[in-house]
């Protein structure tokens, strides 16, 4: 299925040399932030956020407003006719007639490809439930960018809940496409990356390693990739508070780790770093909040001046065959055309990556 906009869905549905101009672009304008606050005059970005955000939302509205456009949207379906039951096809269509750009947020994978699929405008992803997350990836590489010089032959940590962690798993992906890098993953059983993104990794040829001490791997890494445990996407309250508080970063941690190692996180944070490690000149996230107010600037202008294409489903349909995720946008929005990748006995949902065993 062939949509007429460009859209950003999946930071890999690009080339690495896109995901390179769009930092450098991000860097320049950090740089000299006067030479674009006419880039986008007369244009308008809608912000459709069906999840909470600070961040995301207002780094995007703030990005739109330096580049000298407008905004429209909305943070909280109650307040929007999705309360009366208004599909995501119709809300997405319409508002893309009042705008030239949209910034979809939701709590299902796979949404916002559900929504490229009939805006009429450029789509892009700001979180889809537990799945993608591509603009604070590029927040991450701009920050990498920054603080670090570098985006390859790297010694990344990424601790806490990868396996919710929609930020851990756009990540991975990217930097497993930048040579050398290789990956710790810190986390308990329970909240271990998922295969798909582990898979990806060794396809690009990276190493990664699973681990459940902080402590033991904290003295050789480069970065520090924290994140919270996400307790709005476990089943139940007895899960979360199993996992909560596993891992902190406090100021005896970061005694053994090197002198340039730097710690970010996608915020927010809740308990997995002590406050004073924000006094830590290691400790980047603040500044890597900015850093992603820079990148989106970069992405707006980049996505308004595109007018490619984008083929947004590429798979088959398989007769009989539903995503077994439950939390998967197709098994919300039944009218969505259910669309499957890979071939023998498992095929991948193209909406949210679930894996499927075929029953013969
Ligand atoms: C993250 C998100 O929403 O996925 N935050 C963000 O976008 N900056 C991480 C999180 O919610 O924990």
């Amino acid at each position: 299925m062939i949509s007429k906009y460009s859209h950003l869905i999946d930071l890999n549905d690009y080339p690495l040399s896109w995901w390179n101009k769009i930092i450098e672009l991000g860097h320049d304008i950090k740089i000299h932030p006067q030479r674009y606050t006419h880039a986008c005059d007369g244009k308008i970005m809608a912000t459709l956020f069906y999840e909470p955000s600070t961040r995301t939302q207002m780094s995007f509205q703030s990005a739109m407003i330096r580049l000298g456009g407008s905004i429209i949207g909305f943070d909280n379906p109650a307040t929007s006719s999705v309360s009366k039951g208004e599909s995501l096809k119709d809300t997405t269509k319409i508002v893309s007639n009042y705008a030239d750009i949209l910034i979809v947020r939701h709590p299902q994978p796979g949404a916002a490809k559900a929504a490229a699929l009939t805006a009429d405008c450029p789509v892009i992803n700001a979180g889809d439930g537990g799945h993608l997350h591509p603009t604070q990836t590029l927040t991450d590489l701009l920050t990498l960018h920054e603080e670090k010089g570098r985006l390859d032959n790297l010694n990344i940590g990424l601790c806490g809940d990868l396996v919710n962690g929609r930020t851990v798993h756009s990540l991975c992906k990217a930097l497993s496409s930048y040579s050398g890098n290789t990956f710790v993953l810190i986390s308990t059983p329970q909240l271990k990356l998922p295969s798909y993104v582990k898979d990806i990794i060794t396809a690009s040829g990276s190493n990664f390693t699973e681990v459940s001490s902080l402590d033991e791997v904290i003295n050789d890494l480069d970065m520090l990739y924290m994140t919270r445990i996400q307790r709005e996407r476990f089943a139940s309250e007895e899960e979360y508070l199993a996992q909560k508080d596993t891992y902190v970063l406090d100021a005896k941690k970061m005694s053994r780790a090197r002198k340039d190692m730097i710690v970010m996180h996608p915020m927010p944070i809740v308990d997995e770093i002590a406050v004073d490690i924000d006094n830590d000149s290691r400790a980047v996230y603040f500044k890597q909040a900015k850093y992603g107010m820079y990148v989106r600037m970069a992405l707006i202008m980049t996505m308004l001046e595109r007018d490619k294409p984008t083929q947004l489903l590429k798979g088959t349909t398989e007769h009989n065959c539903v995503c077994t995720n439950p939390n998967c946008i197709t098994n919300a929005e039944y009218y969505l055309p259910k669309s499957f990748y890979g071939s023998g006995d498992t095929v991948e949902c193209e909406y949210c990556d679930e894996r499927i065993l075929l029953e013969h």
